[in-house]
This record gives C-alpha cells, sequence and structure tokens, in this order.
C-alpha cells in the first residue's frame, strides 16, 4: 500500500494526511474549497514544527512528509491510483453516501474505500458501493497525530482480508489499532457521549458549576480533560448529532441528549469552534475561562 486519498481538509482530514505522510505513504489530500486544502497544509506544517521542536520527529522527516502530499479538489482524478481512500469528510449522511458513490465509481476496483465517521453506520455507508466488503470504518481521534487509537469498525459485509490490510496499516502509522462491530456510536462515542451527556445534565440541574464537574472527571479520574471540556473540543453540534444518532438507533431515552446542549447548539455556541461553549476561547491564549453564562451565580 503506497498510495492514499484522504477527502476532506478539516481538522480530522489534515491530522489523518499529517499521519500517513509522516509515515512515508503518498498522501493525495483532497476538499472541494482550494483555500481549506491550503489552510490544511499550514496546519501541518505548523504540527510538524511542533514535533520537531520537541524532538519528536527531525528535519528531514518533516521535509518529506511534506512533500509526500498533493492537494486536489476532484474526487475522480485525485483517487484513480489510491490504495486505501479514507473518507473525513462532514459529519453528514447524504455527504458521504455522495462521496462513496464518486469514490466507488473512480477508485480502482481492490482499493479499500475507509470512513473516519464517529457515527454513521457503516453498512449504510457500503450499502451504496459495488464492494461493500472492501468499505470499513478508521475512526481516528483528535488530535490525530497525538491519539494513538483507532477505531477500526467492520461493516456487516466487511471482509476479513480487508480487516486485517486495515490493523496492519494502522499499526505501520504507531497507532494502536481496535476492532469493533457496526452498531450506533461504536465503542469510543457509546460511551464517551453518554458522559458528556451527564456531565451536561449535572450543569443543568445545577449539581455543581462547570469548573467543578471537570475538575472532578479530570483530578478524580486522571481525564486529560474534563468532560465539558472535552466537548467544546469536539464541537457541541457533532456530540448534539452523536447522541442523536445513539438515540434513534437504540431507541432507548437514556439516550436523549440535555436540554441545555439542544439550547447551546440551537444558540451557535459550539465550543472551540464558535469561540464559546462552556468556556470562552480567544485566539493565542491557552487560559481556561468558563462562559459568563456559567459564572453567573
Ligand atoms: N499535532 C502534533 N502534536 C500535537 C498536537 C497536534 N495537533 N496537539 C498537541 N500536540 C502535542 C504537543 O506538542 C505536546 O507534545 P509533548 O507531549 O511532546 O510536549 C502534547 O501533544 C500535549 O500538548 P499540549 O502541551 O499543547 O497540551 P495538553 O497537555 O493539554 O494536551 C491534548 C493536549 C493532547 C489535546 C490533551 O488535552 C488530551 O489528550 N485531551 C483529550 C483528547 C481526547 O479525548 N480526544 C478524543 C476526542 S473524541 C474524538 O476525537 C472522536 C469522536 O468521535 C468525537
Amino acid at each position: 500500500m503506497k498510495n492514499v486519498c484522504v477527502i476532506g481538509a478539516g481538522t480530522m482530514g489534515n491530522g489523518i494526511a499529517h499521519v500517513f505522510a509522516q509515515g512515508g505513504f503518498r498522501v493525495s489530500l483532497i476538499d472541494v474549497s482550494q483555500e481549506q486544502l491550503n489552510k490544511a497544509i499550514t496546519t501541518i506544517n505548523k504540527n510538524l514544527e511542533r514535533q520537531l521542536s520537541k524532538g519528536s520527529i527531525n528535519s528531514e522527516t518533516k521535509e518529506a512528509a511534506l512533500n509526500n502530499i498533493t492537494t486536489y479538489t476532484s474526487v475522480a482524478t485525485a483517487v484513480k491510483d489510491a490504495d486505501l481512500v479514507v473518507e473525513a469528510a462532514s459529519e453528514n449522511l447524504s455527504i458521504k453516501l455522495d462521496i462513496f458513490r464518486q469514490m466507488d465509481e473512480n477508485a480502482p476496483k481492490e482499493s479499500i474505500l475507509a470512513t473516519n465517521t464517529s457515527s454513521i453506520s457503516i453498512t449504510k455507508i457500503a450499502s451504496v458501493t459495488s464492494r461493500p466488503e472492501r468499505v470499513i470504518g478508521m475512526h481516528f481521534m483528535n488530535p490525530v497525530p497525538v491519539m494513538k487509537l483507532v477505531e477500526i469498525i467492520n461493516g456487516y459485509a466487511t471482509s476479513e482480508e480487508v480487516t486485517e490490510v486495515i490493523i496492519d496499516l494502522t499499526k505501520q502509522l504507531g497507532k494502536v489499532p481496535c476492532v469493533v462491530n457496526d452498531y450506533p456510536g461504536f465503542i469510543a462515542n457509546r460511551i464517551l457521549m453518554p458522559m458528556i451527556n451527564e456531565a451536561i445534565s449535572s450543569s443543568y440541574e445545577g449539581v455543581a458549576g462547570v469548573e467543578e464537574i471537570d475538575t472532578v472527571m479530570r483530578l478524580g479520574m486522571a481525564h486529560p480533560m474534563g468532560p465539558l471540556q472535552l466537548a467544546d473540543f469536539i464541537g457541541l453540534d457533532v456530540c448534539l448529532s452523536i447522541l442523536q444518532v445513539l438515540h434513534e438507533g437504540f431507541g432507548n431515552p437514556k439516550y436523549a441528549p440535555c436540554p441545555l446542549l439542544v439550547n447551546m447548539v440551537t444558540a451557535r455556541k459550539l465550543g472551540v469552534k464558535s469561540g464559546e461553549g462552556f468556556y470562552m476561547y480567544s485566539a493565542g491564549s491557552k487560559d481556561l475561562v468558563v462562559s459568563e453564562r456559567f459564572s453567573r451565580t
């Protein structure tokens, strides 16, 4: 396996392109927007620079990684020699189905089509292709260059051979594969999102303040970030949409999103990406400041 295409140059897409390029693969990074592609290359450069300054890579690796990446705005052109395509576009079913139809039509018949979806059914995505046995979930975690886990999700029809190839590939990237089956939220989000939802409910019900909830989980459970900070980091809209997938998929009220989460998303308080969620975010500052809304007595 040499040629890897990554579709989508957002946070996850640029991280995935980064780790494949650093691992010595030729990477085609695809996005409809050239501006987004330019931003992605700037981010990859910055993150490689950070690794270089920490001494975790040398300057040859950095230069080689950047040289391994080519950008494209057309899926059809970029995927024609792909051994593997990893889709990391918006978490929207119709967008993903459309991209998978294009990938299937244009990529070589033997190539593997993977998706970085955090909750959409792999089986459903595979069903719009002519090769469901070669479709698989490769769920990277954010920030991709740092997080060790890749949750590998077998769709209903994924072949054992394809799973083995993706396990080996994940190890080649220096990451740890964990294979799970295709049910709502897989494992990562089936467990993470109810915890985040419960933290939001604890705030909504006035059990404790934002800082207190996060401190309990950081210092008491050794989580690197508290659940409310993590929700801001993931994006409150993403958390809401994953909870909706769990709620609909299992038909169990325990997954119903907290009304406070719904309100915050409706008010476009989405966390880091919008500048405000449970905390306030300003460019260049690492200080964690609770949003005024939650610091009121
Ligand atoms: N690229 C390269 N290196 C990076 C990086 C990036 N994008 N971001 C951070 N780093 C490196 C830093 O250089 C630093 O390296 P050293 O340890 O060598 O010094 C290290 O990561 C730690 O970074 P910082 O010192 O800046 O900050 P930190 O100690 O607060 O760590 C964090 C940041 C790694 C994000 C940490 O807070 C953390 O682990 N948070 C939880 C992350 C998490 O849970 N992610 C999963 C989210 S869920 C998801 O992704 C899936 C889903 O479906 C919703």
